[in-house]
C-alpha cells in the first residue's frame, strides 16, 4: 500500500504538469477550467462558502487537508479575468475507486455548464490514474445536482440515512468509467 501510494503521488503532478497551457477563451464559454493547489486555499475556501450557505461549506482545515493530500485531484473553474468561480475535488481511495468529495459553482456562474465540465476533467485524471469506478454522495432533495450526476451517467446505488450532520438523507451514485 505504501508502495502505491508512492506511485500515485508521482502520477498526479506528472499529469498535470503534461497539461497543454489553458486554449483560448471561447466566447461562447468565457471559462477555463485548470488545476487547484493550496496556494488558492484562501480563494476556495471563501467559495466554497458562498456555494454551500446551507451549513455544509468545508472548514479551512479540511481544504487544507484535502488540496495537500497526496491521493486527491483538485480542479478550479475560472472566469476571463481569472477569478476562481468554480471548484472539485476528488480522492483515489486505496481501492482505486474515485471519489467526488465536492463540487461547488458561485450562484451567478450556475447553469453554464461549469460543473458538467469540472466532472469531465475530474473523470479524465481518475482514468490517466487507473481508476475505473466512480462515487459520490448527494442530498436527496439536492435534484439540480442530482440530474447533472445522471445525465453524466451516475445511478443511484444506495439510499443514506441522515448522512448530512443537518439529519439529511443522501444518496450513493456511482458510475463505471470506460
Ligand atoms: C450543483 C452545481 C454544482 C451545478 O453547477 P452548474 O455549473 O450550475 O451545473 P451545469 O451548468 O454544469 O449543469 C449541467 C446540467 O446539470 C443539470 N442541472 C444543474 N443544475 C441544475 C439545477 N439547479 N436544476 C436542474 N438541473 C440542473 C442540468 O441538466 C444542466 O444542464 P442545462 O443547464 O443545460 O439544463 C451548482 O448548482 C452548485 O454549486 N450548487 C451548490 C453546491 C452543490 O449542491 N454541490 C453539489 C453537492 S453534491
Amino acid at each position: 500500500m505504501g508502495v502505491f501510494r508512492k506511485i500515485r503521488s508521482r502520477w498526479r503532478p506528472v499529469a498535470d504538469e503534461q497539461e497543454p497551457p489553458a486554449p483560448p477563451l471561447d466566447p461562447e464559454w468565457p471559462y477555463s477550467i485548470r488545476p487547484l493547489t493550496v496556494a488558492q486555499l484562501e480563494e476556495c475556501w471563501r467559495l466554497d462558502q458562498r456555494c454551500f450557505a446551507d451549513g455544509e461549506a468545508y472548514s479551512r482545515e479540511t481544504f487544507q487537508y484535502l488540496l495537500t493530500a497526496p491521493d486527491a485531484l483538485c480542479y478550479q473553474a475560472n472566469a476571463a479575468d481569472g477569478t476562481m468561480v468554480g471548484f472539485i475535488i476528488g480522492i483515489i481511495e486505496p481501492d482505486f475507486t474515485g471519489h467526488i468529495t465536492t463540487v461547488g459553482v458561485l450562484p451567478e456562474h450556475r447553469r453554464r455548464g461549469i460543473a458538467l465540465r469540472l466532472m469531465q476533467r475530474i473523470e479524465e485524471a481518475f482514468r490517466k490514474c487507473g481508476v475505473r469506478t466512480v462515487r459520490l454522495e448527494v442530498r436527496a432533495t439536492n435534484h439540480g445536482a442530482q440530474k447533472l450526476y445522471r445525465n453524466l451517467g451516475y445511478t443511484v446505488t444506495q439510499r443514506l440515512p441522515r448522512y448530512y450532520s443537518n439529519g439529511g438523507d443522501g444518496l450513493l451514485m456511482v458510475k463505471a468509467l470506460e
